[in-house]
């Protein structure tokens, strides 16, 4: 067999006798010519298998090849501007490596239900493939940003012994002799403790909430990206959510513009993602609500609705920061200027996406945090470690955490985050 080589990598083979190896995404056949797709997860390349070429014995195996068969086909590579993906092979010979029987996903019309309980074969079509290519961009280009910015990465434990993000959305397991344990809602506390060690640390990975309602925005597992930095108040936590996102989005415009092509995204909002971005107060973005004619009352938190509404009033994510202290964590730091707000910022990305990042700078004084723990009812001694942190040289700090799932979402442009992460886990879905 000739050199194996990937699609993606077919420029720097033109003319050369090469083996791509794959899976059949379509064929078709006039007459002595047969045409085959293979698809080997970095693009397709059609085959031209001529039966003067190969011979009468070869040109009719081609005709076990059912889609999805795994198969090698080896010959030559010539540029061809009208093929997918610009490429195409003269094959001078076929291996058939496993056929595929009656693939249930076709070219037709799924359900979505139908394809979610196949989600291991749908990561094969070509939406999905892409999606994961821009997921997988958006994450390489979340560590190439804080791992250029002096941060350093601190895994936080999954198992905690404590809520950070309220009592409503815990999943509880039974952890041998010593109780409950909760699966971590966001690592954030932890991240704290690594700020006041490293200065500036990344927090990322899973994360979970008992999530009860059905939403296209909510999974009951999501990944979650998390920079937590000393010395920072609210203000640099806003900038640096904004050159983030700058940073986000430019790479995948950089790099995964085939696969948003794709997934016909109208790229024009993803182009305005430029600093700075606009910021609003909580209560400007009231104000907002009020002219559009809707009944919002001060206090309550922003619904899907009151953020769309907000949103489409600007031609980039906006920054919503100083929520009433009310309805927001208890860790959060309360504006100096009125006690009543927290210091918190939301991003909500643009096109009715909603809240992408939540984020504030934390309360630094011992005391009051400990008056806030007690408000929330939360148990003084499964958070006396995180109090320490505040008895022991403690500074102003501030961070945010960015859903991946939403942002690929946003990023993509889906209806909905199950088809953002390689298998969602939702109130109704826990397989495949
Ligand atoms: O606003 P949240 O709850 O903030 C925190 O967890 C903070 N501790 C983060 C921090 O300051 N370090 O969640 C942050 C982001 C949301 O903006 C949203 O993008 C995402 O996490 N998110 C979800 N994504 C999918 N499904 C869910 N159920 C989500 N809940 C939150
Ligand atoms: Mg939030």
């Amino acid at each position: 067999m000739a050199t194996k080589v990937y699609i993606e990598n077919l420029s720097t083979h033109v003319g050369e006798n090469i083996t791509l190896q794959g899976w059949l995404y379509n064929a078709r056949s006039s007459g002595k010519i047969k045409f085959l797709l293979l698809r080997d997860g970095t693009g397709v390349c059609q085959g031209v298998i001529v039966k003067a070429v190969v011979g009468e014995e070869m040109f009719n195996r081609c005709d076990q090849l059912t889609q999805e068969s795994s198969f090698k086909m080896s010959g030559t590579v010539r540029a061809e501007q009208r093929a997918p993906g610009g490429y195409e092979m003269d094959v001078t010979n076929i291996e058939i490596i496993s056929v595929a029987k009656e693939y249930p996903i076709t070219p037709k019309e799924h359900g979505v239900e139908f394809l979610a309980d196949r989600r291991h074969l749908w990561l094969r079509s070509s939406r999905q493939h892409a999606i994961m290519r821009v997921r997988h961009e958006i994450i390489r280009s979340i560590r190439e940003f804080f791992d250029g910015r002096g941060f350093t990465l601190l895994d936080a434990p999954i198992f905690t012994p404590a809520a950070c993000e309220g009592t409503s959305t815990l999943f509880e397991t039974e952890y041998f002799d010593l109780g409950k344990a909760f699966l971590t809602q966001s690592g954030q506390l932890y991240g704290e403790a690594g700020a006041m060690s490293l200065g500036k640390v990344y927090v990322f990975g899973p994360t979970f909430r008992a999530e009860k309602s059905k939403t296209r925005r909510h999974l009951t597992e999501f990944w979650m990206v998390e920079p937590e930095v000393a010395f920072n108040d609210l203000n640099d936590n806003m900038d640096l959510a904004e050159e983030f996102l700058e940073h986000i989005v430019t790479s995948v415009l950089k790099n995964r513009m085939p696969e948003l092509k794709v997934l016909e995204r109208n790229i024009k909002f993803l182009e305005n993602v430029k600093r700075p971005l606009p910021r609003v107060t909580y209560d400007e973005a009231v104000e907002i609500l009020h002219s559009k004619g809707l009944p919002f009352e001060w206090g309550n938190d922003l619904g899907g609705t009151d953020e769309t509404v907000i949103s489409e009033q600007f031609d980039r994510p906006v920054m919503v920061h100083r929520y009433p202290a009310a309805i927001k964590a208890f860790y959060m730091k309360r504006d100096p200027n009125n006690d009543k707000l927290a210091l918190a910022v939301d991003v909500l990305a643009p096109e009715g996406y909603g809240e992408i990042i939540g984020g504030s700078q934390r309360e630094d004084d011992y005391d009051t945090l400990l008056a806030r723990l007690k408000e929330h009812n939360l148990p003084q001694e499964a958070f006396d470690w995180y109090l320490d942190l505040r008895r022991f040289g403690s500074v102003p700090h501030a961070g945010f955490g960015l859903g991946i799932e939403r942002t690929v979402s946003w990023i993509c442009g889906l209806d909905h985050v199950r088809e953002t992460i390689p298998f969602p886990r939702m109130i109704y879905r826990l397989t495949p």
